[in-house]
This record gives structure tokens, C-alpha cells and sequence, in this order.
């Protein structure tokens, strides 16, 4: 039986109890091993696979963002949710805003962002729409039937990490049309496309960025704002696979 769906859980999304039956297995593909695991949820086959690994031991910078992909490929994937956490550019989108992005600016440097390395041909992919439309606007559709407070649409700034950004970097983010900043959805959304698979990210704000934040950043912030939102992304997500 092929898996419907795929859930990668960003930070603070490391638990995959919402699913029955599930077992842990290894994934080997020619990128690597990948842990995910395996279950049902009302009688659909669904993968969950933590980016950053079971004890969120990979830092963005490390992930092996082909292997995950390919993984779920191997599994007969066709459609992923993924949650990212991320800073906010703007006042209007405070910790704890949910934002369901529909394009990114690539600010990474180190990242292998293509499994076409030249052997079937020079392989360029459109990215006009890099996130999935139909699966973004199912979300937005099923959070407005459940009052779910999103946002339909956002620029996300993805930052090679594992560092926080400085002011004049949020400042220039900003006036180049971000609303959130991140360090995982480049190259994993573009390798997705290329998997031709329908991907969607929900961008869970858990600070605002440096320089707008009044406080130094710090992970455990993150880690904490995540805690409290954590369980909306998983009924949204959960409404979304049965709708
Ligand atoms: N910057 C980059 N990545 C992040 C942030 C941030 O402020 N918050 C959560 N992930």
C-alpha cells in the first residue's frame, strides 16, 4: 500500500502519536538512511519524518535534505505537509501567527538543491509556484471551517543558518518583501518539486526576527512558542488528510 501522505515535522514536531498502527523504519536510499515512521490515520497510509531527526539532533545546515526526499519518494509519496518554524518580518504576523507560504527567496549557500546532476540531460524546473496551490488552499479552506486563524500566502526568507540573522540583514529581508525567515523549506521544497510531489509548508511564527524582536533570540523561545501551537498545526493537518 502506497502512502497518501507524508508529514516532515520541523522543530518542535517530533512525535508522531497521532498515528495508528505505526511502526519506526529505515529508509535506505543512495543519499542515505532516513528514519521515519510508518502508520494510518483513518484508514490512510501517512509517513512522518522529523527533519531535524527524533531528537533533533541536525542542525539545518546538516540535514540531508535529498535523503528525506527521496525516502518519501521510495514510499510512494504524493503529498507532503511540512512545518517550519520561523521569524516574523513583520509586526502584523506575531509569535504564534500560522502562516501558509506560497513562495521563498533562496538566501542558503551550502545546499545540494537539485537531484538532477547532468545524467538525463541539463534539467531546468519551473518555480513560479514552488509550493503546492491545491494543498494550500485545502489548508486555508479547512482551518477557515474549524477557526483556525491563518495567513493565505507569504514570502519565506530562507537563511542558511544555524545562526540568527543580523538587523541589517532583517532589514533588507523586509524591504525585499519577506514575511518570514527560516532555515530548512531551500532546497526541501524545491527537491519535493522535482519529486513532482504536491508540498505545502505551514510557517509557525515563534519570534519575531532580530532587530524587531525587543529581546535577543534565543532557540528555547522558539521552542517554547512552538510547544503552544503545536497541537493546532496537528488538527489542521489531521482535517486537512481527511478531507
Ligand atoms: N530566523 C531564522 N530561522 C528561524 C527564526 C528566525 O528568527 N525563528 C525560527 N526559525
Amino acid at each position: 500500500m502506497q502512502a497518501e501522505f507524508a508529514i516532515i515535522g520541523g522543530t518542535g514536531v517530533y512525535d508522531p502519536a497521532l498515528l495508528d498502527h505505526s511502526t519506526r523504519q529505515m529508509i535506505h536510499t543512495s543519499f542515505g538512511a532516513v528514519e521515519v515512521t510508518i502508520g494510518e490515520y483513518k484508514g490512510k497510509r501517512i509517513v512522518f519524518l522529523p527533519r531535524h531527526g527524533y531528537k533533533h539532533s541536525v542542525p539545518p545546515h546538516k540535514i540531508n535534505f535529498r535523503a528525506n526526499i527521496r525516502a518519501l519518494q521510495e514510499l510512494g509519496v504524493q503529498q507532503v505537509l511540512a512545518t517550519a518554524a520561523v521569524g516574523s518580518l513583520k509586526r502584523e504576523l506575531p509569535p504564534g501567527s500560522l502562516v501558509i507560504v506560497d513562495d521563498f527567496i533562496d538566501m542558503t549557500k551550502n545546499r545540494v538543491q537539485t537531484f538532477f546532476e547532468g545524467e538525463e540531460g541539463v534539467i531546468h524546473i519551473d518555480m513560479t509556484d514552488p509550493y503546492c496551490n491545491r494543498l494550500r488552499r485545502q489548508l486555508v479552506e479547512v482551518a477557515r471551517e474549524n477557526g483556525i486563524l491563518v495567513q493565505d500566502g507569504g514570502v519565506y526568507v530562507c537563511t542558511e543558518g544555524p545562526r540568527f540573522e543580523t538587523r541589517a540583514e532583517i532589514r533588507t529581508y523586509a524591504s525585499w518583501g519577506g514575511d518570514v525567515v527560516g532555515m530548512t523549506s531551500v532546497p526541501e521544497v524545491i527537491l519535493a518539486k522535482e519529486a513532482r510531489f504536491c508540498y505545502a509548508t505551514v510557517g509557525i511564527v515563534t519570534n519575531y526576527c532580530s532587530g524587531i524582536s525587543p529581546h535577543a533570540l534565543t532557540h528555547q523561545e522558539v521552542i517554547d512558542t512552538m510547544k503552544d501551537r503545536i497541537e493546532t498545526v496537528r488538527k489542521l493537518f489531521l482535517l486537512t488528510i481527511e478531507n
